[in-house]
């Protein structure tokens, strides 16, 4: 068995089956003293609510953390984010100017500050008027000539953030870094701030058996044989999914 990159978000993929979680974390964490597999979480979550769900859920330490949807990456457990990838997110990036195209939108509501970040506006957004606000959000952003990322999750989640962040390209900057090829890399997950992942390159993609509807709309759309939608769902999704690769 040789060494993989193992890349999952966190809520409703590999958090949500408590005994399915277990079950996968030791065979993850033998495959990490084993082989020197490495796992990463990349999540939505901030910082401070990202220890809230580590503590909730006895999370196994990963060896690094892709938070805030991508806009922010750790490594050997630093508290402050990985400098690279923060000074290549802040190129053309402005966090003025997009809260005050947004403020014209009586539709958002801000996510709490804890949500907010540097390189990250989070808004809730209705599902019903979404597809509306978002068309109408890009024409004034494009002519306002700043080039953002608009990320909409489970019906609710709308993240605002740098053209060049993502967790997809937070994923390739971490497999470049320790030299993981495509095919040794493997990521999950379960709703639209996930397609990232899936969408970047040739990785290999589990998608949850408890996929949101935009995910699973977005991989019939897009159909790649390196894409795998389990039967189980959460933990136990993810498990189905790294046998079928052979990564177990
Ligand atoms: C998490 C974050 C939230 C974000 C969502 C989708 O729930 O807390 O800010 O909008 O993920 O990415
Ligand atoms: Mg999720």
């Amino acid at each position: 068995m040789a060494r993989f990159l193992f890349v999952t978000d966190l809520d409703n993929t590999f958090v949500g089956d408590d005994n399915a979680l277990r079950e996968l974390e030791q065979l993850l964490s033998k495959h990490r003293q084993e082989h020197g597999t490495k796992i990463v979480y990349a999540t939505g979550r901030s910082p401070v609510l990202y220890q809230e769900l580590k503590k909730e859920r006895n999370l196994m330490e990963p060896d690094a953390l892709v938070l805030s949807v991508g806009t922010e990456i750790y490594l050997d457990k630093s508290d402050t984010p990985d400098a690279a990838w923060s000074e290549k997110l802040s190129q053309g990036w402005n966090r003025e100017v997009v809260l005050s195209k947004t403020a014209d939108f009586s539709e958002l509501k801000p996510q709490p500050d804890t949500e907010q970040g540097q390189f990250k506006v989070s808004f809730f957004l209705e599902e019903s008027v979404s597809e509306r606000v978002l068309e109408q959000l890009k024409s004034a952003f494009s002519e306002s000539g700043l080039d953002v990322k608009l990320i909409y999750s489970s019906g609710i989640d709308l993240d605002i953030v740098p053209t060049n962040s993502d967790k997809g390209q937070a994923m390739q900057f971490l497999r470049q870094k320790w030299n993981f090829v495509a095919e040794s890399t493997v990521a999950c997950g379960d709703s639209g701030n996930d397609i990232a992942l899936f969408a970047v390159g040739e990785e290999r993609g589990i998608l949850v058996g408890n996929a949101r509807p935009e995910l699973i709309q977005w991989h019939n759309e897009n159909p790649a044989d390196h894409r795998y939608l389990a039967k189980n769902v959460c933990a136990g999704g993810i498990i189905e999914g790294l046998k079928y690769f052979g990564f177990l």
